[in-house]
């Protein structure tokens, strides 16, 4: 006789709250969005356990950018944290927080990136941290710079940091864009705008902290993250 399997699932994206696959003002959705309804694969015992990632992976200076190289990147340094929290509010603890941005004249350290801007031989941008039991994150790094693209005319991208959570299985992971407070560049740029609900789009600003500013050394900014829930109700599959 067969053996029915009870498994966990998690919650699927909301479609409310994310940016269509489609968005035409964002020039490169118009090539790389699905043109067929997507097809909803059940969760099964790959997704909803593994991977999990041990500290002894992760670096001592890996949440530190600016102390990855001989001297310290130019720019203006920043602190960034906040906690990762689950869709109902619980702390997501010991899980990959992973970061990758722009230097400070906004130019990657990547062969494709082509702007007319200097590297900055003691940044290279990406960091890594594991959230502690209350699932907070701490990152060192340097305010990053606006960049031009090829989107629109005269096209720059908002300042932002990109985000990955790995959250506590795969089917949890979320790749996200953090962006600061005030830039000028908001209402021109379609990434930011995809996220059509200007609340939701605040989520993904941070906020100046100054509790968290280290006085003669950086400022900070505070930023939650919210993966989604574990949900309630076990999906089955055989
Ligand atoms: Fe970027």
């Amino acid at each position: 006789m067969k053996q029915r399997i009870h498994l966990p699932g998690y919650r699927r994206d909301d479609v409310e709250v994310d940016p269509p696959y489609l968005y035409p003002d964002y020039a490169s959705t118009q090539t790389r969005a699905p043109k067929q309804p997507l097809v909803i694969l059940p969760h099964t015992l790959t997704e909803v356990t593994g991977p999990v990632y041990g500290h002894d992976r992760i670096g001592e200076l890996d949440h530190d950018l600016t102390r990855q190289h001989e001297g310290e990147p130019l720019g203006e340094r920043i602190i960034l944290h906040g906690r990762v929290l689950d869709g109902d509010g619980r702390p997501v603890r010991n899980t990959l927080i992973e970061i990758w941005q722009a230097n400070a004249a906004g130019r990657y350290h990547h062969v494709v990136d082509r702007h007319p801007a200097p590297l900055d031989p003691n940044f290279t941008g990406a960091g890594r941290c594991i959230t502690d039991d209350e699932g907070r994150y701490r990152f060192i790094t340097i305010k990053p710079g606006a960049y031009p693209w090829k989107n629109h005319p005269n096209a720059w991208r908002s300042a932002h940091i990109h985000v990955s959570l790995l959250g506590p299985a795969f089917a949890t992971r979320l790749v996200t864009q953090m962006y600061f407070p005030g830039d000028p560049l908001f209402y021109q740029d379609p990434i930011f705008n995809s996220v059509r609900d200007p609340e939701h789009r605040g989520l993904m600003i941070c906020e100046f902290d100054l509790s968290e500013t280290v006085p003669e050394w950086a400022l900070a900014y505070h930023f939650d993250i919210y993966l989604r829930g574990r949900e309630a109700t076990p999906m089955e599959s055989e």
